[in-house]
């Protein structure tokens, strides 16, 4: 997502992005790579290898056909071939697990060990593993229309926009299923316990791959976020297959299944609460919104805050080339969102940003809530097919309520988290899973 790249409660890291290599030894991309039910390892993004998993579809009927789930391996310094693999299962819904392991290609040996050997993949329906759906089939100016339709500001916007909100977001569902029917049938198959199936696929092929039997196969892992509800599934579903697993930064899983993620705003303006610490403590020269005290610089965010609800910012686009434009009140709010999940990158962009915009400088936040709307189907594909048995925000009542709570709890957030997470865009989802795909009990 976006101009920030914040995928809700993806673990997002600081390194830079690998340099594909361009050897013919080595494959530019996975599209290179030729899908196998081994693990035939190919050298890939310079110094590590890629294979594409042939699994099924549909574990319960494999007469459906099968997709192909991409994964990455990086040798730990000191690792052999036959050495553990830690799986790195990435956030989201919708991170992709070969980015997250090229941009933190030097820092997980020195995290857990250069013993291993870290492996990560894009789950189903991301990125480099099939299936891939795209809910307007490419029709970039239906995607445009809806999300000018329902992705109008924070939830309380006006007096209506609540209602607007809810019922515009029919429209989305609408369309996924529709693209499902006519373009790509096996689009929603891409739930957790699917995932989780196909986790256990990989640790036996690479069981196989190293002659142990696969009865032993187990599978080593770091989970982050919305991958932390991937181990936990991967851990009711299979006991006895796992080794050893680490669940950081954890999602709450009954929460997530029904697709009610109340808990996750909580605590989310103490993180502001530290940006006004840390700032303070950082000192004038190094944090450019420093004030003499934590307490005198939350007072000011909160006077920003005031003054753009009922003051938006009129910018002509004459004096700096450029369209017209109305800087808002949801334009700062989707600043806040992305400070708080990205503290450590964002707290010193955000500091220089709230200094200009005190001064009445606005044009860091021109199109900062526009970047939030929905260019990737992914995440929400996941989190809506996973939800659907137990989906608890389904009525306008439940909807109002929701953002009633979400508003209650978080001063800085809460009246935007709900157009942020986008979970009311699953009230319309008509999926018909296989049984095998859905999470069983209550
Ligand atoms: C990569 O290799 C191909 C084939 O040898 C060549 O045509 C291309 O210019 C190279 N690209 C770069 C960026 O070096
Ligand atoms: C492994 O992959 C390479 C490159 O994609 C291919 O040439 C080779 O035939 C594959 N080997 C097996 C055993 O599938
Ligand atoms: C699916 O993959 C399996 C394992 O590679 C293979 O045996 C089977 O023929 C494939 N099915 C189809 C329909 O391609
Ligand atoms: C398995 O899938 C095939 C192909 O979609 C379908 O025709 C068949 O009815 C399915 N079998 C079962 C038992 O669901
Ligand atoms: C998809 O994967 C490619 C590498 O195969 C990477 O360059 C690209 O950034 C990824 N895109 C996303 C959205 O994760
Ligand atoms: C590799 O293993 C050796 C022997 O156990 C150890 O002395 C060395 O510190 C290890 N190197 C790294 C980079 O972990
Ligand atoms: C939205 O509701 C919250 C909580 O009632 C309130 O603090 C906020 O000012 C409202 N926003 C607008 C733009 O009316
Ligand atoms: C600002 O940060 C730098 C680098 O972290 C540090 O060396 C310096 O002491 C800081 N300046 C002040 C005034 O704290
Ligand atoms: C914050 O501190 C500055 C500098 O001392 C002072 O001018 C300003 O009035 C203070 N603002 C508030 C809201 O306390
Ligand atoms: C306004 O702020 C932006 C960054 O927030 C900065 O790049 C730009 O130079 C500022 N404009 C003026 C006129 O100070």
């Amino acid at each position: 997502m976006k101009p920030y790249s914040i995928l809700p409660i993806l673990l997002v890291s600081v390194a830079c992005q690998a340099d594909s290599a361009n050897t013919s030894t080595t494959a530019i991309g996975f599209d290179a790579i030729e899908p196998s039910a081994n693990l035939n390892w190919t050298t890939c993004f310079d110094d590590f290898t890629c294979s594409r998993l042939e699994v099924p579809l549909d574990y319960s009927n494999k007469s459906v056909g099968n997709t192909s789930i991409a994964f990455i391996k990086l040798a730990g310094k000191n690792a052999t071939a036959d050495s553990p693999s830690i799986v790195f299962i990435p956030g989201g819904p919708g991170g992709s697990g070969i980015q997250l392991l090229l941009e933190s290609r030097d820092l997980v040996g020195t995290i857990l060990g250069e013993q291993y050997n870290f492996v990560s993949f894009d789950p189903r329906g991301i990125n480099n593993s099939g299936p891939i759906l795209d809910c307007f089939s490419g029709n970039a100016e239906a995607r445009l229309a809806f999300n000018q339709l329902h992705s109008t500001g924070i939830t309380n916007v006006s007096s209506t926009s609540l209602e607007e909100q809810y019922y515009s977001s029919s429209i989305y569902g609408d369309w996924c299923n529709n693209a499902v029917k006519n373009e790509t049938p096996y689009g929603y198959y891409v739930t957790t316990p699917a995932v989780a199936r196909d986790l256990l696929t990989f640790v036996e092929a690479e069981a196989e791959a190293t002659s142990q039997a696969l009865s032993d196969a187990k599978l080593w892992s770091y989970g982050v976020s919305y991958g932390t509800v991937i181990g936990t599934t991967f851990a009711s579903m299979f006991p006895e297959r796992v080794g050893r697993m680490i669940l950081d930064g954890v999602l709450d899983a009954e929460q997530y299944y029904d697709n009610n993620w109340r808990d996750n705003v909580n605590q989310m303006d103490a993180t502001i609460q530290s940006f006004a610490s840390f700032c303070h403590a950082a000192g004038p020269t190094n944090c450019s919104f420093w004030g003499p005290t934590a307490d005198n610089i939350t007072t000011r965010i909160d006077s920003i805050i005031d003054r753009l609800q009922t003051h938006p910012v009129a910018l002509s686009g004459l004096q700096n080339p450029g369209l017209p434009n109305v800087v808002t009140y949801s334009d700062l709010k989707a600043l806040f969102v992305n400070t708080i999940y990205n503290p450590l990158q964002s707290f010193p962009l955000t500091a220089e940003i709230l200094h200009e915009v005190e001064h009445g400088n606005v044009s860091a936040l021109v199109g900062a809530f526009d970047g939030l709307a929905i260019t990737d189907d992914a995440r929400l594909i996941v989190q809506c097919t996973d939800s659907s048995q137990r989906n608890k925000l389904r009525t306008i009542e439940d909807f109002r309520s929701y953002v009633q709570y979400t508003t209650s709890q978080s001063h800085y957030i809460g009246d935007i988290y709900p157009i942020f997470l986008e979970t009311i865009l699953c009230r319309s989802f008509r999926t018909n899973l296989p049984e095998s795909m859905v999470i069983q009990g209550q």
